[in-house]
């Protein structure tokens, strides 16, 4: 009998549910029936604490609309997997090892984001039979074109900013929606244009709050008493950008803005009088039932993996190349960031149809 780990770790986001019954059936499909899953619980945690339960068939029916993960997450920061517990004296890696051992794995599945293919790649160093598959509602692994839950988020996102239209139009107000993503603005950029945003601000492209409010005063000119701002979580000023890390880190902690929709909102009124609200949608966007695309991404990704197992072709996240589900090692996934390039076609095109990037 065959026996195969599957853990989900960090951030939680749609299409997890699916992407495991897509590994799970085609497991079941590619060896026969002659395969035991075990569930980790709670991401790397459940591998650490040996929190780790068989599975059946039927656990994996009934699950691929369903949100969120049946296995629980967590967040292990990969630079902590090597330090022992000062008060427990647990040795993270070590203990991994040894459950892997303990319950007869012969692989471990791990779906997750950038964090997670650290740990996956140094477990796949460590000599244990890793496979992977790339969620986040951010899309910035390397190695994939796309990542699942990415499109599930941007639905939401982009209703938020469709919605505010009708109140920031009602009312000539300035609306500042906040989109997740601390380090990359995909989902900033693709649903603020799909959201028909007028000015976007990305974590890539640091913004001159001057730039920013002569774009509202010059649609305000044209007789447009609204405009709608999609705004990153990590978005940066153009003197943030030129500071050292250390300034940086000393005037966030000096900060007090909940979030930076809100120092943008105060930045603004130094500039503007037009009435300033912010909405956040927070970890809406990571919520509910995948949408169509996502749950076709998930389902490939986990036939995708189940085949990689089957042929023992470990050491591999399963990515997503102009279409085409291909293998990419881990050690070239591992501590890269997949950010949006100066380049990149869709920042000019949305140019072209007037959106301000604040710079
Ligand atoms: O990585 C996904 C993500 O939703 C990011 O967009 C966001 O910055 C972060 O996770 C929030 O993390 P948490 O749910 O731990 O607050």
């Amino acid at each position: 009998m065959y026996k195969v780990g599957i853990l989900t770790s960090g951030g939680d986001c749609q299409g997890l549910n699916a992407a495991i019954r897509g590994v799970a059936k085609s497991l079941y499909e590619e060896f026969d029936d002659q395969v035991e899953i075990y569930g980790v619980q709670n991401g790397y945690q459940g591998l650490i604490n040996g929190n780790i339960r068989r599975m059946s068939k039927s656990d994996f029916s009934g699950i691929l609309t369903l949100g969120g993960t049946i296995l629980g997450t967590s967040r292990q920061p990969f630079k902590m997997m090597r330090v022992i517990d000062d008060v427990t004296g647990v040795d993270k890696v070590k203990n991994m090892k040894a459950n892997y051992k303990k319950f007869g794995l012969d692989c471990l599945v791990v779906l997750g984001g950038n964090g997670t293919h650290k740990s996956a790649n140094m477990l796949s160093e460590e000599g244990l039979n890793v496979v992977s598959l790339p969620k986040t509602i951010d899309n910035d692994v390397w190695g994939t074109d796309m990542t699942f839950g990415f499109q599930s988020a941007c639905d939401i996102a982009t209703d938020v900013i469709d919605c505010i239209h009708t109140t920031a139009t009602s009312h000539g107000r300035i609306f500042i929606v906040e989109v997740m993503g601390h380090k990359v603005g995909w989902l900033t950029l693709h649903a603020g244009i799909a959201g028909g945003a007028d000015i976007i601000l990305l974590p890539e492209i640091p913004y001159d709050i001057e730039k920013v409010a002569s774009i509202i005063n010059k649609r305000e000119a044209e007789g447009k008493n609204f405009s709608i701002l999609a705004v990153a979580e990590g978005a940066i000023s153009k003197q943030e950008a030129a500071m050292k890390k250390k300034e940086l880190k000393a005037l966030r902690a000096k900060e007090t803005y909940p979030s930076v929709a809100y120092k943008v909102a105060d930045e603004l009124s130094n500039y503007i009088s037009n009435e300033i609200r912010v909405t956040v949608p927070g970890h809406f966007q990571r919520g509910g039932s995948p949408c169509a695309y996502d749950r076709v991404l998930s389902t490939r990704f986990g036939a995708a993996a189940a085949r990689l197992i089957k042929n023992r072709k470990y050491g591999n996240m399963v990515g997503l190349r102009n279409g085409e589900i291909v293998p990419v090692p881990l050690s070239e996934v591992a501590g890269k960031l997949k950010k949006i390039p100066s380049d990149y076609p869709l920042i000019n095109e949305a140019k072209d149809v007037g959106i301000s990037f604040g710079d």
